[in-house]
């Protein structure tokens, strides 16, 4: 599929069928869609009556338009809500609805002509690329047939946006690291395993010329990373310590970690997770390790002058004759003590001894995300991943990208007085607190695992994973956040 930009105008346009945005109030059509509805003998403006369309954000409508020669078989209606709240990821997510719509149809080529968000083409050719290419994107590798047919969309026009061939080149760079995200938290544990993470970094780092350490248990236990090794004691896949390296050309404007959890599957260990908690749902439990990695293929592509290295202590949380025991005492890279009073608070361990070794590496700022904690699901809900940070500046920073990305996140405090619930008799701290506060305890554990590098920590636990369609995510998973790390590190230049 070829999406490209055309400066033809709308009425002229030739081809299957033409998509046009209509805002809220706009249902009475005045302007060029007005143009273009006498043109095609009003047939837009039927369609809107007969539908009874009214612009409504999520809303579309389709109809058969004229004859044999008529320009354009079909017309295309996509709501885009009120002027007043229009935002970029109002046209992301129309256009993703317009693909929806498309594909259905068995469309082959399509023109796309939506607003020009905040006066700014370029972005606005940027997310409306990625819209269609991420709603699109349905993950059938594990399905004998195809189910509803090869896809026919072959061009995308987009309409009134200049030339933007830049623009289209970076989102399609973005999406290749969402939806490797995507396919890498959709394959369930027995195919995604630490053995086969290490083999995705690999393959990344060959494509583009990344460098790529991998260290194995032996190399771990040299650190003294007790704290990781831990949690991968039960497994009988070894585990992988990955630390692959983006490094620009020129001299690096910036220098920072993106390091994500990585449970290819989370049983709780011996503190096994029951009925009815989602057990079946814990080969996602690696959602921000795939999400680094996406983000690494993505920003290997877009080559930003920031040096970045993308870390993951990847193993599964398993249960065996060797499993870490509930009250086990385990001493992490720094040197610090805990006792495991629940081995299900797992995640946390392993990005303990990430944490101290990223430190290391003399960065300006370290990012975590991690598919942590229910307690942030239940806070935050589906659609809204936590935030902490220790520095406002790099907690705005997050912010800013997530704008642009149309991923939503929520600061938290990092109310230091509950890590009372974190003491323990007997070593440094436990790893669980009480069920109170559960995400603000789990951070601040975190937090005893970083000195003085500016950090954010992103609980991710909810958005990794779609019930339904909604927007450019389709039901499974979305490749939560790659594209808000992606703008972040370019951001940056
Ligand atoms: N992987 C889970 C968190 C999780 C929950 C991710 C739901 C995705 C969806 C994590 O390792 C975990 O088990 N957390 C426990 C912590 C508790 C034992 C303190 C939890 O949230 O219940
Ligand atoms: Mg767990
Ligand atoms: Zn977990």
């Amino acid at each position: 599929m070829q999406i490209q930009t055309t400066t033809t105008p709308q009425l002229d346009w030739t081809g299957d069928a033409l998509a046009i945005g209509l805002w809220e109030n706009q249902t009475e059509l005045t302007g060029k869609p007005a143009e273009l509805d006498a043109k095609l003998s009003g047939v837009i403006q039927e369609l809107i009556a007969e539908t009874e369309f009214l612009g409504k954000v999520n809303t579309t409508a389709i109809t058969r338009v004229g004859g044999n020669n008529s320009h354009i078989r079909k017309i295309i209606l996509v709501g885009l809500g009120k002027p007043e709240e229009a935002k970029l990821d109002t046209v992301r997510r129309g256009a993703a609805a317009i693909a929806r719509v498309a594909k259905q149809a068995k469309i082959k080529s399509l023109g796309i002509s939506l607003p020009v968000i905040q006066k700014d083409p370029k972005h606005t050719a940027q997310v409306i690329t990625e819209g269609i290419i991420l709603a699109l994107h349905v993950d059938q590798r594990f399905k004998s047939e195809l189910e509803n047919g090869e896809l026919k969309l072959t061009t995308v026009d987009l309409l009134g946006l200049g030339e933007q061939a830049e623009a289209i080149s970076k989102a399609e760079k973005i999406c290749a690291g969402v939806i490797l995200a995507r396919e890498l938290v959709a394959a369930p544990a027995n195919i995604v395993n630490p053995v086969t993470m290490a083999e995705t970094a690999m393959q990344i780092a060959t494509e583009s010329g990344l460098d790529l350490e991998i260290l194995e248990q032996e190399d771990c236990e040299k650190l003294g990373m007790g704290a990781f090794l831990g949690v991968a004691k039960a497994s009988d896949i070894p585990p992988k310590f990955i630390h692959l390296t983006y490094k620009p050309s020129g001299t690096p404007k910036a220098k920072v970690a993106i390091i994500g959890k990585g449970v290819t599957f989370d049983s709780g260990g011996l503190n096994i997770k029951g009925v009815g908690s989602g057990i079946e749902t814990m080969k996602m439990d690696m959602g921000g390790a795939a999400a680094t990695l996406g983000a690494a293929k993505a920003i290997a592509q877009l080559k930003p002058e920031v040096e970045v290295h993308f870390i993951s202590a990847v193993t599964e949380n398993m249960i065996s004759g060797k499993a870490m025991h509930p009250g086990d005492i385990l001493t992490a890279s720094n040197g610090k003590t805990i006792e495991v009073n629940n081995t299900d608070a797992e995640g946390r361990l392993t990005l303990a001894d990430a944490l101290v070794f990223a430190e290391k590496l003399g960065v300006d700022a370290i990012i975590d995300l991690a598919t942590l904690t229910g307690a942030c699901v239940v806070a935050l809900g589906d659609h809204v991943s936590g935030l902490w940070s220790t520095d406002p500046q790099l907690a705005e920073e997050i912010k800013a990208a997530s704008q642009l990305a149309g991923e939503k996140f929520w600061q938290m405090p990092m109310e230091e007085i509950y890590f009372e619930g974190l003491k323990s008799p007997i070593a440094d701290m436990k790893n669980t607190g009480p069920r109170a506060g559960g995400a603000i305890t789990a951070t601040l554990f975190l937090k005893q695992f970083v000195q003085n590098t500016p950090w954010v920590h992103l609980d991710i636990a909810g958005p990794v994973w779609a019930d339904k369609d909604n927007g450019v995510d389709n039901a499974g998973a979305t490749g939560f956040p790659v594209r808000t790390l992606v703008n972040w590190v370019c951001n940056k230049e």
